[in-house]
């Protein structure tokens, strides 16, 4: 590492923003939590003991030789030599224990029909679903694709790979041809789970034709397994079989198998803007550790009396993670919802927490600035007093959001964990603890027990408190991905040769002067204004610190005098009105919260913000449209006409 002179000026991120607001974890919570201070106390004397007490979390069927071996790093190896199965520590463990009539999935379809499903009846239909996929030629290591609704049958799915050792490669069911196929053919998988179709926004949306043309591109498959969900008429290949059938004439008799803690659990797409995907892979015991323990820590969950509510998609990381294998390693009793939060009414979500009583809910930023700009009026109507946490991730969520999920959702008594993690990560690294935390609206905080999380400047030396940087991950941690698939070298480069001897996020990050951390964005979405790097994060919270805005973007576009100027793009509150006096109100105020360096150029009011499917603005887009160039790539969209609707916008505005 470089000597430590004092970061120059223009190499670390502006500190503009700034935080006084405090929020003690309730007495009634910290006198109860799962977790107390002395976890961090314990972590920081002896990392590697703190994980090997978590890893006494599951069961294992032979104990491991050796906690972490990082003999060549970054390859990392955790819990050598110890055997488990995934499977039978999300389910069988729990029935044997006397649990088998608790609640796993209270499913609640689009359509509002429901299913409710106990552990024990989970673990029969996995041990059903395990014997249907050995009898159609699956073994353990074998690749298996799973491109799925929201539907009880994805979790099966996922959990019968487990249990057989096959490595489960999830599709997000939104996706193309071209990225169910690409993704098929890297991982080269033999089968295919998939479904007719789901419900969305109140119709049937098929997914059975996207499987048959992308399956005709992939020659590594040879079966395709289908469940039914909305009866539409499907085309019929000679590799195709139901569910129904396979499944519903399987034996219940299955024994679970240990494998080795290191046995490939999931590949996961990380779909970069631009590069071809990056096959994420994850491993056995170091995972479910990690993930099993920050599901106990960061949300406190009691398995008897909690409903927990995770709303992401299963496609997505904290689908695998937050609704999977972390809750279903602790035997919670989960709500489980096929649709959107709009249908049939924008109610929909506070409805749902009303019927089940759900006492803690994860979602994400795009989401809660959403429920800002529908108004406060829609979850008044409900009775949210099952809540106790409230958990946020995805996304930097702004202070003024925070404040409205704190206030409006969580009636000022829920504590907010802003869960800071990867697809790459796998598990949280960065989270309040509820029960310990005193929160400060916006920020992630700290680091969890066990995890080294840092903010360094250009050259790899930690920023003091109130500088900006890079976030940096310095000791290898349980649920770390161990590799790219197929392609080591672009795991060293992409995460591992930024700096020497430590993970590089691609996350902008800052300390504040209490030494909490704040996430402030990709780096590629820095601006740098004037000499200034300045992160979208914090323009983005100043614009929505205002009452008239829900929802902001942020891009830096070319300009002859500043080098970058600031863009900005926002969508308004309820029925606020826009206008030239209001833009101008708008720019004042950011430059008020965080100097005149930080004042927009231009401010646009639009009606929507282009948006992956995960809900992630796309900034890339926005920067074209502020430099007046012709739109890259919008293939990745959620709703591919929102860029016309800014684009004339823009035209107007001129
Ligand atoms: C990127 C990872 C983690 C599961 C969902 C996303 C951003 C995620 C936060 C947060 C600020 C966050 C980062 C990160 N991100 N959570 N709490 N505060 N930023 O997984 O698709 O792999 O995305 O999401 O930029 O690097 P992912």
């Amino acid at each position: 590492m470089a000597v430590n002179d004092s970061p120059k000026p223009q190499e670390t991120l502006a500190n503009l923003l700034t935080e006084t607001r405090h929020f003690a974890p309730p007495a009634e919570l910290a006198a109860h939590a799962n977790v107390t201070a002395d976890a961090y106390r314990e972590a920081a004397d002896d990392r590697l003991a703190f994980w090997a007490a978590q890893a006494q979390r599951l069961d294992w069927a032979a104990p491991w030789d050796r906690v972490l071996d990082w003999d060549n790093p970054p390859f990392a190896k955790w819990f050598t030599g110890g055997r488990l199965n995934v499977a039978y520590n999300c389910l069988d463990r729990h029935v044997l224990a006397g649990h088998g009539d608790r609640v796993a999935i209270h499913w609640e379809g689009e359509p509002g029909d429901t299913r409710t499903i106990t552990y024990a009846e989970l673990l029969t239909e996995v041990k059903k679903a395990a014997n249907a996929l050995t009898a159609l030629g699956v073994r353990a290591g074998d690749r298996v694709a799973i491109y799925m609704p929201m539907i009880p049958e994805a979790a099966m799915a996922m959990l019968a790979c487990a249990r057989i050792g096959a490595t489960h490669s999830v599709v997000f069911g939104g996706f193309s041809v071209d990225a169910l196929s690409g993704r098929i053919n890297d991982a080269e998988a033999k089968l295919v789970i998939t479904a007719d179709g789901g419900f969305r926004r109140g119709k049937a949306n098929a997914l059975k034709p996207t499987v048959d043309e992308s399956v005709a591109l992939c020659p590594s498959v040879e079966k395709v397994v289908v469940v039914r969900r909305t009866s539409e008429d499907v085309a019929w290949t000679d590799k195709d079989v139901w569910w129904h059938d396979v499944v519903g004439g399987a034996s219940e008799e299955h024994e679970a198998e240990a494998f080795d803690s290191e046995h490939p659990l999931f590949i996961l797409y990380t779909s970069g803007t631009t590069a071809k995907p990056k096959g994420i892979l994850h491993t056995s015991g170091g995972y479910l550790t990690q993930v099993s323990y920050t599901h106990h820590a960061v949300f406190d969950l009691k398995p008897e009396t909690d409903v927990y509510w995770c709303g992401a998609d299963i496609g997505w990381v904290t689908g695998h993670s937050y609704i999977v294998y972390g809750p279903m390693s602790n035997g919670a009793t989960q709500l489980m919802y096929e649709g959107t939060p709009d249908t049939p009414h924008r109610g929909r979500y506070w409805e749902l927490i009303e019927k089940y009583k759900v006492t803690i809910l994860y979602t994400a930023p795009t989401a809660i600035r959403t429920f800002m700009k529908w108004g406060d009026d829609i979850p008044a109507r409900f009775d949210l007093s099952s809540l106790r946490i409230l958990g946020s991730v995805g996304e930097p969520i702004n202070p003024e959001a925070w404040m409205w999920y704190r206030e409006t959702i969580g009636g000022g008594r829920c504590p907010v964990v802003d869960t800071w993690w990867q697809t790459e990560t796998g598990g949280i690294m960065i989270s309040p603890l509820p029960g310990v935390t005193s929160t400060t609206p916006g920020s992630a905080q700290h680091a969890l027990p066990g995890i080294s999380a840092d903010v360094v400047d250009d050259e790899g030396n930690s920023v003091p408190n109130g500088g900006g940087g890079y976030l940096v991950l310095r000791d290898p941690w349980p649920s770390m991905l161990r590799t790219v698939w197929g392609d080591d070298q672009r795991f060293l480069d992409t995460y591992w040769s930024k700096f020497k001897g430590m993970y590089f996020a691609g996350d902008g990050a800052k300390r504040d002067d209490e030494g909490n951390i704040w996430l402030l964005g990709r780096v590629d979405d820095v601006m740098l204004v004037s000499g200034h790097n300045i992160s979208t994060t914090e323009v983005e919270s100043a614009l929505v610190s205002h009452p008239s805005v829900a929802e902001a973007a942020v891009v830096g576009a070319t300009d002859p005098v500043t080098g970058q100027a600031i863009v900005a793009f926002t969508i308004l509150r309820g029925e606020t009105e826009g206008g030239d006096e209001l833009v101008s109100e708008l720019r004042n105020h950011v430059a008020k919260t965080l100097g005149p360096i930080a004042k927009p150029r231009q401010i646009m009011v639009v009606p929507e913000l282009p948006k992956t499917r995960s809900g992630k603005i796309m900034r890339r887009l926005l920067r074209d449209v502020a430099e007046n160039r012709s739109l890259g790539d919008v293939t990745t969209l959620q709703d591919s006409t929102v860029m016309q609707l800014i684009s004339d916008g823009m035209a107007k505005s001129k």
